[in-house]
C-alpha cells in the first residue's frame, strides 16, 4: 500500500522566517553575499586566484554565487562530492586530496570527460593508477603533488620525493604536473592572530622550500594552491601562493569566530540553525529542538544567536540527539528562559559536518525566505 503523503517543505520562497519549521539551517544571505564579496576582493587585491573549497557547503548554488563574483573553479574533497557541481555545471574543480584505490580513479576519470578536474598525490602508486584510469576512459587529468608543510597528514616531507612524483606525472600523457599544494589545516584554528601569523609563515617557508627545488630541477611549477578561512589574509601576503582555497569563510562557524581577528580581513557568521523551545517542563532550563543529529558539535557547542551577537544571558550547554539543553548563564537569569514555542538561532561549532546533515539550506534576507538551495553533495564522502 502505498501512502500519498510528502512530508511538506521545512520552508518556501516568500514566507516569514519567523516561521520556517524548525530544526532548519538558515543562511542569511546579506551577511553570506558579504562574506563571498570581501574574499573575493581580498584575493583580487593580490592578483591571486580564489578557488574556494566546496567541502564546507556541499552546495551547488554556493559554488556558482562564488564563481559569478570571480573565483576561477572550486575544490572538492572527495570524488563523489564533485559529481553534483559538475551536474549544476561546474566546470574546474580540484579535488584537494589523494585518491585511494582503481573505483575511484575511474570515476574520477570519468568525471574528466566532463570537466577540467585535478587531483593530489603523494605516493608513485597513485600516479600509475590515475594514469591507468584516465587511459582506459580516454581523459585527462591535472595533477598536483601535495607537500607536507607542518600538518602532518597527506603529502611528500622530502623534496626528493616529490621530484620522483614530478617525474613520474611526466611519463604518463594523459596527466599533466599542475604545481604543488600545500595546506596546513592545524594552523587555521589557532587562537591567537600572531600564532596563526607565524604558523602560516612557517608554512610558507616550508613550501618556498620545496618550489625552490623545483625550480633548480628545471620543473615548471604554475599553480602553489592552499590556505583555509583561518590563515588566508597571510597566505594572500606570503609571496608563494598563486591560488588560495578557502570553504568555511562563506559561513564562519562557532569555532572560527572564537579565533581572534586583529587584521583587517574578517568574516561575517551567516549559517544558523533555527531552533524551537520543545520543553520548559523543568523549570530551571529550556529543551530545544536541535541536538546531536541537527548539528555537529566536535569543535564545541553552538553559541546562541541573539540580536546579532551571542547572546549575553543564555547558553547552549548539552546536546542529546534530539534535544539541546539551554541554561541560563547564572542562576538570577532563570527569569530570562525562553518561553515554550519560542524560536532561536544558533551558530554551529563547526559548519562542514552540520551541513552534511541537511537536505536544503534556507536563505533568507529581511526577515523572509528568499532561497531554498538543495545541499545536494550531503552524503557523498566516497
Ligand atoms: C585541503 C583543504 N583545503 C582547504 C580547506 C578549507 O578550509 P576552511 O574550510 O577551514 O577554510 C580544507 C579544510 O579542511 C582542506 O582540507
Amino acid at each position: 500500500m502505498s501512502i500519498a503523503f510528502d512530508l511538506p517543505p521545512a520552508a518556501r520562497p516568500g514566507q516569514s522566517a519567523d516561521t520556517i519549521d524548525t530544526p532548519s539551517l538558515v543562511l542569511d544571505l546579506d551577511r553570506f553575499a558579504t562574506n563571498v564579496d570581501r574574499m573575493q576582493a581580498a584575493a583580487d587585491r593580490r592578483g591571486i586566484k580564489l578557488r574556494p573549497h566546496a567541502k564546507a557547503h556541499k552546495c551547488p548554488d554556493i559554488s556558482l554565487a562564488q564563481i559569478a563574483r570571480g573565483a576561477v573553479g572550486i575544490c572538492c574533497q572527495k570524488v563523489s562530492e564533485a559529481i553534483p557541481f559538475v551536474r549544476a555545471g561546474v566546470r574546474d574543480i580540484h579535488i584537494s586530496n589523494e585518491v585511494a584505490g582503481p573505483a575511484k580513479a575511474a570515476l574520477l576519470a570519468e568525471l574528466a570527460r566532463h570537466a577540467t578536474l585535478s587531483v593530489c598525490v603523494d605516493d608513485i602508486a597513485q600516479v600509475d593508477a590515475l594514469a591507468a584510469a584516465t587511459e582506459a576512459a580516454g581523459s585527462r587529468l591535472g595533477v598536483f603533488v601535495e607537500v607536507n608543510v607542518g600538518q602532518g597528514r597527506c603529502g611528500v616531507t622530502d623534496p626528493a620525493a616529490m621530484l620522483t612524483l614530478v617525474e613520474r606525472i611526466a611519463r604518463h600523457g594523459q596527466l599533466t604536473m599542475r604545481g604543488l599544494q600545500a595546506y596546513h589545516g592545524g594552523i587555521q584554528h589557532l587562537r591567537g592572530w600572531n600564532e596563526r601569523r607565524d604558523g602560516a609563515a612557517r608554512a610558507a617557508d616550508r613550501t618556498g622550500t620545496f618550489i625552490a627545488r623545483l625550480e633548480a630541477a628545471g620543473v615548471r611549477c604554475d599553480v602553489v594552491t592552499g590556505g583555509g578561512s583561518g590563515s588566508v589574509e597571510f597566505d594572500l601576503g606570503s609571496g608563494v601562493f598563486t591560488e588560495i582555497q578557502p570553504g568555511s569563510y562563506v559561513f564562519m562557524d562557532a569555532d572560527y569566530g572564537a579565533n581572534d581577528y586583529a587584521g583587517a580581513l574578517r568574516f561575517e557568521h551567516s549559517l544558523f540553525i533555527a531552533t524551537s523551545v520543545m520543553s520548559v517542563a523543568a523549570g530551571d532550563r529550556a529543551v530545544v529542538d536541535a541536538g546531536l543529529k541537527s548539528m555537529a558539535v566536535d569543535s564545541g557547542l553552538p553559541w546562541i544567536w541573539t540580536n546579532g551577537k551571542q547572546s549575553a544571558t543564555l547558553d547552549y550547554v548539552a546536546a542529546n540527539d534530539e534535544h539541546g539543553i539551554v541554561m541560563p548563564k547564572h542562576e538570577d537569569l532563570v527569569g530570562k528562559l525562553p518561553a515554550l514555542g519560542s524560536r532561536m538561532m544558533l551558530v554551529p561549532g563547526h559548519c562542514d559536518p552540520t551541513l552534511n546533515l541537511y537536505d536544503e539550506i534556507v536563505g533568507i534576507r529581511a526577515g523572509v525566505v528568499e532561497s531554498v538551495w538543495p545541499v545536494s553533495a550531503r552524503g557523498l564522502s566516497r
